[in-house]
């Protein structure tokens, strides 16, 4: 396992399309390997505006593991060894409801998880206590005010709310599971918010979560029976993710 690195406060977890925090400098790499395994790849540590912080590609830096795959466990606590503390996970996602389009970016306070068979849980650990942790917040309520208030310093448009429902994947859902999510009150559709929120409220680290609106949900957007493509999904990633150096600098500083 690394060793400690002092004043790390953070760690940004990056999904589809973001595979490198831009603007980091002086980086070192870590290989860390837990009792759980091997991270999704290495941890970037570097310096943005003055401060310490790291970065972890979820799917791996060349996108080769699946949301389903992912080991969740190994990256947190890789992350926590490290000196983490608080996490601010970007997740990739599709807009179901009119305010979330595409290249809008959110910040959550509600999640629906919907995955299945994903280990979810460090109580399955032998001999480890049960916890049944409060998760009615399922975000760090203190976290995504300093992310909303970042947004705003930094000038980079945020919405505050919605809700994440969490599908199993690595397939994209049919019209009729997104009415279904629709109606369950989800706003946002993507496949990586869960298990890791729950993870880390079990390892006692502040998490929130900054969604990148992607595409339109299938059935969703104004053209009802729209391809969702891959190249759609990363150019709107792209697009929409140039204040994110700004505003995770502004949530250092903060
Ligand atoms: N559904 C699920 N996950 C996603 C989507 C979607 O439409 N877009 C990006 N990630």
């Amino acid at each position: 396992m690394s060793p400690t690195i002092p004043d790390l406060a953070l760690a940004v977890i990056g999904g589809t399309g973001l595979y490198q925090l831009a603007g980091l400098e002086d980086v070192e790499s870590h290989q860390p390997v837990t009792r759980f395994g091997a991270p999704s790849g290495p941890v970037r540590i570097g310096t943005l505006d003055g401060h310490r912080v790291a970065f972890l590609a979820r799917h791996g830096e060349g996108h080769s593991v699946a949301p389903h795959l992912v080991n969740y466990r190994a990256n947190l606590v890789a992350l926590q060894a490290l000196g983490v503390r608080r996490v601010l996970a970007l997740n990739t996602v599709g807009g179901i409801t009119a305010r979330f389009g595409p290249r809008v970016l959110a910040c959550p306070d509600q999640l629906i998880d919907y995955t299945w068979g994903r280990v979810s849980t460090f109580c399955e650990e032998p001999g480890s206590e049960v916890l049944h942790v409060d998760f009615g917040d399922p975000y760090t309520p203190s976290l995504r005010h300093a992310v909303i208030a970042a947004a705003a310093r930094s000038g980079v448009a945020l919405l505050d709310g919605g809700c994440y429902g969490v599908t199993q994947g690595p397939r994209l859902e049919t019209r009729a599971e997104i009415t279904r999510l629709a109606r369950d009150g989800c706003d946002l559709v993507g496949m990586t918010g869960m298990p890791e929120a729950g993870l880390a409220r079990e390892l006692g680290l502040d998490y929130a979560c900054l969604a990148i609106v992607a595409n339109w949900a299938a059935g969703a957007g104004p053209v009802h029976d729209e391809v969702i493509t891959i190249e759609e999904v990363v150019a709107n990633v792209e697009a929409a993710s140039s204040g994110l150096p700004g505003l995770v600098s502004a949530l250092l500083a903060g």
